[in-house]
């Protein structure tokens, strides 16, 4: 019988082409539209299968601007940065920071630890205190068991670093959680992580059997996106009298007002949810551009925000003895080398543009490229306000999908330098110069 309900059966085992037909006939209407997927294809057909390859279902590919913030300086290596971000202002308001601070010594980093975790959950249904009690040989088995895939890692500097062994009374007091601390070398590592936690996870039973203790059930076995041991702190500073950002207010004001709008977002969660939303759009631009996963990264930063119990800023700023300082500490998990990095063009060419870093230095560029939104969103807000930047670029994408002309985007540019840009103000305004 057909199925009348729109659901669709079997799409996993259609070829590319079959999928993009059958969603054309059932979204488009046609499946003769199936061409304005592969309107966007590459040229190159074997670019094309990679990319399919890269996901499942692929129909076409999505294009996202692929830009660059100039000048940022981090620990004196100066770096021309990727950012791919579709916002307008991102980009422009990262550059400015960042030549801003060129100018005053650059980012600075002034911690850095690269330890990231995965755990395994258990039922221990023999004597907990037996096995808390015999824990290091527990551990040693559970690290020899890993060997076959630790021995590569270790040659690259990484491998296990510890292993913690706690209670969960809140769930079960037979229920255990196993946390894994690895140190990961270049690598993202989610690969890596969790076959050591899958391979561990089998070891355990063996243990217990080994050990005539009864039988154990692991429930699960995952890496973990919280990483607060795997983060840098980035630092700007310089005299107060240098903070020469805004015409309408003096260095010692304008630094004055910026700590005070700082300070908001660390106490008042309204403020600190878009104050950090400021920091992401610079890092998750570079993430994204070197072929990096931003799903980890906002969760791992917004967790982090909420360490203390209160989400709060992931930036700080003060002023000491006349001196203006801005910090911000980003646990980033990400990747140089294996995933996307090389499979994807432009994020091999954007690992390229950096010079091809180690993980720990492209740690450092998206923890810079964070800051730098996060300075340039606070010192617009407490000075012109973000709309005017934001209007201006926004009046190009409003003209452009308008399809305004030249001569038409010229008048409204100046008729638009001080007035508020809507895209209905922008309709009319083309309308009336037709
Ligand atoms: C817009 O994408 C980001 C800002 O709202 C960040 C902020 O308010 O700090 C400008």
């Amino acid at each position: 019988m057909k199925d009348t309900s729109g659901k669709i059966s079997g799409f996993s085992k259609l070829s590319a082409a079959e999928k993009r037909r059958t969603i054309a006939e059932h979204c488009l209407g046609n499946a003769e539209d199936s061409y304005k997927f592969e309107a966007f294809h590459f040229a190159d057909e074997a670019l094309q299968q990679k990319f399919e390859q890269f996901s499942e279902n692929t129909l076409t590919n999505h294009a996202l601007p692929f830009g660059v913030i100039p000048n940022v300086l981090v620990d004196d290596k100066l770096y021309h940065v990727p950012a791919v971000v579709e916002e307008s202002s991102v980009v422009a308001a990262a550059s400015k920071a960042a030549s801003f601070w060129y100018d005053r010594g650059g980012f600075k980093t002034v911690a850095q630890e690269s330890i990231k975790n995965g755990q395994v959950y258990f039922e221990w249904y023999d004597d907990v205190e037996w096995l808390r009690n015999n824990e290091l040989v527990f551990f040693d088995q559970l690290a020899a068991s890993t060997a076959e895939l630790t021995n590569n890692m270790e040659k690259r500097g990484g491998g296990i670093r510890s292993f913690l062994l706690e209670q969960m009374p809140g769930i079960s007091k037979n229920t255990l959680k196993l946390t894994v601390e690895v140190n990961t070398a270049d690598s993202m590592g989610a690969n890596f992580i969790n076959s050591l936690l899958e391979t561990i996870a089998t070891e355990i039973p063996v243990f217990a059997q080994k050990n005539n203790r009864k039988a154990p059930e692991v429930l699960m076995a995952i890496l973990s996106n919280y990483t607060p041991k795997n983060f840098v702190t980035m630092k700007v500073a310089a005299p107060v009298e240098q903070m020469t950002w805004s015409k309408k207010y003096p260095p010692e004001v304008f630094a004055k007002r910026f700590v005070q709008a700082v300070q908001i977002a660390n106490g008042d969660v309204s403020r600190a949810v878009t104050h950090n939303k400021g920091i992401m759009n610079g890092s998750d631009a570079v993430i994204l551009a070197t072929g990096n996963d931003f799903r980890a990264a906002e969760a791992a930063a917004h967790a982090y925000a909420a360490r203390n119990g209160r989400y709060a800023s992931l930036s700080e700023a003060g002023i000491d003895k006349d001196r203006f300082w801005m910090k911000l500490t980003l646990p980033v998990a990400l990747g140089t080398v294996g995933g996307l990095t090389k499979l994807h063009p432009t994020a091999a060419l954007a690992l390229q543009m950096l010079g091809n870093p180690g993980a720990d230095e492209l740690m450092k560029i998206v923890a810079a490229a964070g800051l730098a939104n996060n300075f340039a969103a606070v010192a617009s807000l407490v000075t012109t306000g973000i709309q005017r930047g934001h209007m201006k670029l926004h009046l190009d994408n409003i003209l452009s999908a308008e399809q305004a002309s030249p001569k038409q985007i010229k008048a409204a540019k100046e008729w638009f330098a001080n007035k508020t840009v809507s895209v209905s103000a922008v309709r009319d305004f083309l309308a009336n110069s037709r």
